[in-house]
């Protein structure tokens, strides 16, 4: 049976990823905050190590699949924590598991991205580098300096694809696939409290995809689970984008 790690395991696109990989016969190990069968917080690097170090126990020290889902939105306390958890959240994990997936059959780890990633200057804000540099400190300030959650949001996502474009070649040569998924708006928590927020509410209700709504997280869910299978063992370094055609709409010249 394959082992999968997914992280944000408790809500929205992690619990139907969860789900998915289950009744495809993974046996997942679900990191959250809480209501998972590991209580991690991943903003901090105490949190991130305990997280690894309680993984690594539970599989024996080899591992099939991660798939990072856990994040923050614009709307979280500050933009520093958006630094945390959307970027050294999940590098962390990847970096830290990476050696047990080496040794797991067929490995695959997956990144939940964001089609917010191709927004206009999110490639640019110094916090990228510092970011891609690994300075946690720097980016965490430059990003609260900046006093824009939804530019820190927007960067940290482009920033974590670049990380997992730049692991093409190295984890290629490993047998080891990672992928990204970029999703537009989803029907979860996360989305309904940016809608509810004061500062971003008629914005992101008012962007709506080509096919007319927002998507549902097993949508996102069910080609997540394909990305982790064998049928898209071809499949690597990519980004994937699940938006409802919002990335057509936006970039129709990018691709
Ligand atoms: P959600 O709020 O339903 O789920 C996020 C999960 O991450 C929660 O269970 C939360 O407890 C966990 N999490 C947050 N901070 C954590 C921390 N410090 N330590 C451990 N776990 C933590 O949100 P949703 O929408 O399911 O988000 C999943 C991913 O999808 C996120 O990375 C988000 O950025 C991304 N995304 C969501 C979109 C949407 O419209 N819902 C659009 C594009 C990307």
């Amino acid at each position: 049976m394959r082992i999968t790690v997914v992280t944000g395991s408790a809500s929205g696109i992690g619990a139907a990823v969860s789900k998915a990989l289950q009744g495809a016969g993974h046996r997942v190990i679900g990191i959250d905050r809480q209501n998972a069968d590991i209580a991690a917080d991943l903003s901090t690097p105490d949190g991130r190590r305990a997280a690894i170090d309680a993984v690594l126990e539970r599989c024996g020290g080899v591992l099939d699949g991660l798939v990072c889902c856990a994040g923050v939105g614009a709307t979280a306390p500050s933009a520093g924590l958006v630094i945390g958890v959307n970027y050294f959240g999940v590098t962390a994990l990847v970096d830290g598991l990476a050696d047990a997936l080496a040794k797991g059959q067929r490995p695959a780890a997956l990144i939940i991205g964001s089609i917010a990633s191709t927004q206009q200057g999110a490639d640019s804000q110094p916090m990228v580098e510092a970011m891609l540099a690994g300075d946690e400190a720097q980016a965490r300030e430059l990003a609260d300096a900046l006093g824009a959650p939804h530019v820190a949001y927007a960067s940290s996502k482009f920033a974590v694809t670049r990380y997992a474009r730049q692991k093409a070649v190295a984890w290629g040569k490993q047998g080891m696939r990672l992928n990204v998924v970029a999703p537009g708006a989803v029907e979860t928590p996360l989305l309904q409290a940016s809608k509810d927020d004061p500062r971003f509410g008629e914005a992101v209700k008012n962007f709506v995809a080509p096919l007319g709504r927002a998507g549902e997280p097993h949508e996102i869910a069910g080609v997540v689970a394909f990305l982790q299978s064998e049928q898209a063992g071809f499949v690597h370094g990519t980004v994937v984008f699940v938006d409802g055609g919002m990335d057509a709409m936006v970039r129709p010249a990018s691709f």
